[in-house]
């Protein structure tokens, strides 16, 4: 009995199959193959990043040891980067114990000792180019390679996330200040060596033309959300939280999607067709120029879709209005 998208019970995320395949055919154009390390952490999704392996991208980039495991255990091992560090040795034993090709980034003499004590093989020097988060300053990045190669682990190279870049809302702006912060990147490689040069992600994706960086780690492109959608990017809006309308007032209605299905750090979501006045845990509440009814499903479009997935068991792919799969989140957890 085919299920319709009115059938699922809400909150519901649902992912719109057509948008989402045009979304990995646009990505694929521009960055084909290992051009493209797609980034897990933005959907948590293993059949997700099966169908971009069938896009042609082997290698992925994860955020967590535990999507780094669940890839391995999916078949998806052949080359996965831990684009963050950790010192964990279990966590780090694990991945090394995985059925995987396995490199983490590090960028301090601890995290280098860490992975090298617990079974890790290889690694690429995280260098900092302008976020304040993980990485090394560029002129300690030869000799933290230098370390590394100390200790035997293989050192394939860099990585450089511009996240702060992300939002710049001007193209050229945004352009000259990725240049910018991609020399940085490119003097740390000058010093470290390796094949890779992995940086970017889905605001900086078509930036990289005359940057060194040889694979991009975006991830949130495959799906979207309003705040990406505000960029001008050729991706479109393709998942969702499905909500049905529980309540009904004057000036506004209420439907059942609310703080605890979302990701909420990059504000509000956004109701087709309505304007959100503001999100509680289990309700967003918005106005609407048409009558709404008690009972109607609202389409909720996340601000943030990193986090929203995470939030939520599984994810169901929808074509045409009707239900075609079932997609777990199985990658959550650390
Ligand atoms: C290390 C790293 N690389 C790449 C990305 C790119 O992700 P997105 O495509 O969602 O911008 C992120 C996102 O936070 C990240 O942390």
């Amino acid at each position: 009995v085919a299920v319709h998208l009115d059938d699922l019970s809400t909150p519901a995320l649902v992912i719109d199959a057509d948008a989402f395949d045009r979304n990995l055919a646009t990505m694929a154009s521009v960055h084909p193959g290992a051009r493209l390390r797609p980034h897990v952490k933005a959907h948590k999704c293993t059949p997700l990043a099966a169908a971009q392996r069938a896009m042609g991208h082997q290698s992925f980039t994860c955020a967590t040891p535990r999507e780094v495991v669940g890839m391995a255990a999916s078949g998806m091992g052949d080359d996965l980067l831990l684009a963050n560090e950790t010192v964990d040795p279990v966590r780090l034993r694990a991945m090394a114990d995985a059925d995987a090709m396995v490199t983490v980034a590090v960028d301090s003499a601890e995290t280098v000792r860490a992975a090298a004590a617990n079974g890790i093989t290889a690694c690429l020097i995280d260098v900092n180019v302008g976020l304040p988060r993980c990485g090394v300053s560029p002129d300690r990045a030869g000799a933290l390679a230098d370390e590394a190669r100390r200790t035997g682990l293989d050192v394939r190279g860099v990585m450089g996330y511009e996240g702060h870049l992300m939002m710049v809302p001007d193209r050229s702006e945004r352009l000259a200040q990725v240049e910018a912060a991609m020399a940085l990147l490119a003097a740390a490689h000058a010093d470290v060596g390796g094949e890779i040069v992995s940086a970017g992600g889905t605001g900086t994706f078509d930036l990289h033309q005359r940057t060194s960086v040889n694979e991009v780690q975006a991830g949130s492109y495959a799906l979207m959300d309003t705040h990406y959608g505000r960029q001008g990017l050729p991706f479109e809006q393709a998942v969702f939280v499905v909500g049905t309308v529980i309540s009904r007032q004057d000036d506004w209605a209420v439907a059942d999607v609310g703080l605890k299905a979302l990701g909420m750090d990059h504000g509000n979501p956004s109701v087709v067709d309505g304007t959100v006045w503001f999100c509680s845990d289990e309700h967003v509440t918005f106005a609407t120029e048409r009558t709404v009814h008690v009972g109607e499903r609202v389409m909720v479009v996340p601000a943030h879709v990193d986090p929203t997935m995470a939030m939520h068991e599984a994810a169901w792919l929808v074509r045409d209005g009707e239900v075609i799969d079932r997609w777990p989140i199985d990658l959550r957890g650390w």
